[in-house]
């Protein structure tokens, strides 16, 4: 499907509003960085104690859906330390030889963020293993008989890995991470002290009510609770005298036909069409994907982790069954037997 999703939770990087939103409105520091109060502990814990050794941190490997504040986290680790960061993705690292020039440009204690690390080769993540666990890099030089292979010392440098699918990497890239922590959904009052400063960044006036009517829409992901904050403002901005207030907000969602719980027609098409197909028997992952025309990974990956929260779909041993609980939501008739 070609329509632009609002409650996507994917970021919308060709948009240069929406990328230029991302970056005013990330946090630096552990004190803007709202929630994963688990994950704060942790990392402040370590960083404590390698500022006090002098040492890099260990490597740290973030996992969860996207938009929960991955990326984020690996800016705020890096301010925190003090120490540059060096940002690059997974299929960016195409050869070996890239991964070697990027390490090799490495200052001690930097940063190294790999968004997307499941999408590393097989090659390349070999090199890494090594660099990871001994900072060192062995690269051939030559070829044929006269070919050498020669050891380099690295500088003491961190990963910060980011995956959507930790079911993709690696075991032995795996372990290579000191620090492996899953990112969880927001509480709705999270997300409300997250659109709050956002709408204090943007210097914007919001309503208490709109904040909470905002805060239940946004899926529980910091992403879209900005994104739905700057539609917001763009109607308020156009329709009314710029304030974010209840009617505003309200006129605003209708627009864009995204129910109480967040969910927007891409969503409830989902369902339906589970429903209408197979009831609320269990059908497999690429089964919902051609009922869809969505890929099975974006169903994973964008659809699927919300609605698992939300209690709408479970996962059996025989595939993903729709419940009650969205019958009910879905204003559907619940069939007899569960
Ligand atoms: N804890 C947080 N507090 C406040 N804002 C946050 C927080 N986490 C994320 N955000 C906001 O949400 C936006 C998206 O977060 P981020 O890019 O870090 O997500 P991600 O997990 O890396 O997503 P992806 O998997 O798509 O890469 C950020 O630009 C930031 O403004
Ligand atoms: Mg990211």
């Amino acid at each position: 499907m070609a329509i632009e999703r609002i409650v996507d939770t994917s970021s919308h990087e060709e948009d240069n509003d929406e990328l230029q939103i991302e970056v005013t409105l990330r946090p630096q520091l552990f004190s803007e960085y709202v929630g994963q109060e688990r994950l704060k502990r942790n990392l402040k814990l370590a960083i404590d104690a390698a500022k006090k050794r002098d040492e890099p941190i260990d490597h740290v490997l973030l996992y969860g859906p996207p938009g929960l504040g991955k990326t984020t986290m690996a800016t705020v680790i890096a301010n925190e330390m003090g120490k540059s960061i060096r940002v690059t993705a997974g299929p960016a690292i195409e050869r070996a030889g890239d991964l070697a020039s990027i390490l090799t440009n490495l200052a001690d204690g930097d940063i190294l963020f790999i968004d997307e690390i499941h999408r590393l080769s097989r090659a390349v993540e070999e090199v890494l293993y090594s660099a990871m666990e001994d900072f060192k890099l062995d690269i051939v030089i030559g070829k044929g008989p006269a070919a050498r292979s020669v050891r380099l010392d690295l500088p003491k440098f961190t990963v910060i890995g980011a995956t959507t699918r930790t079911g993709a990497l690696a075991a032995p890239l795996r372990d290579r991470f000191g620090h492996i922590h899953r990112l969880e959904f927001y509480t709705p009052q999270e997300i409300e002290k997250i659109i709050h400063r956002a709408a204090t960044i943007l210097e914007r006036e919001i309503h208490p009510e709109a904040l909470r009517s905002l805060s239940t829409r946004a899926r529980l992901t910091p992403r879209i609770a900005n994104r739905l904050l700057k539609r917001v403002r763009d109607y308020a901005d156009v329709n009314g005298d710029g304030i974010i207030d209840h009617v505003t907000t309200g006129h605003a969602l209708e627009l864009l036909e995204i129910d109480e719980l967040g969910l927007d027609p891409a969503d409830r098409n989902l369902l339906e069409s589970i429903i209408d197909n197979y009831g609320n028997n269990p059908v497999g992952l690429t089964t919902i994907a051609a009922l869809t025309g969505d890929e099975a990974t974006t169903i994973e990956d964008f659809y699927e982790p919300y609605l698992l929260q939300l209690g709408f779909i479970e996962r059996t041993p025989r595939g993903r069954r729709v419940t009650m609980k969205a019958y009910r939501h879905l204003g559907r008739a619940t069939p007899e037997i569960e």
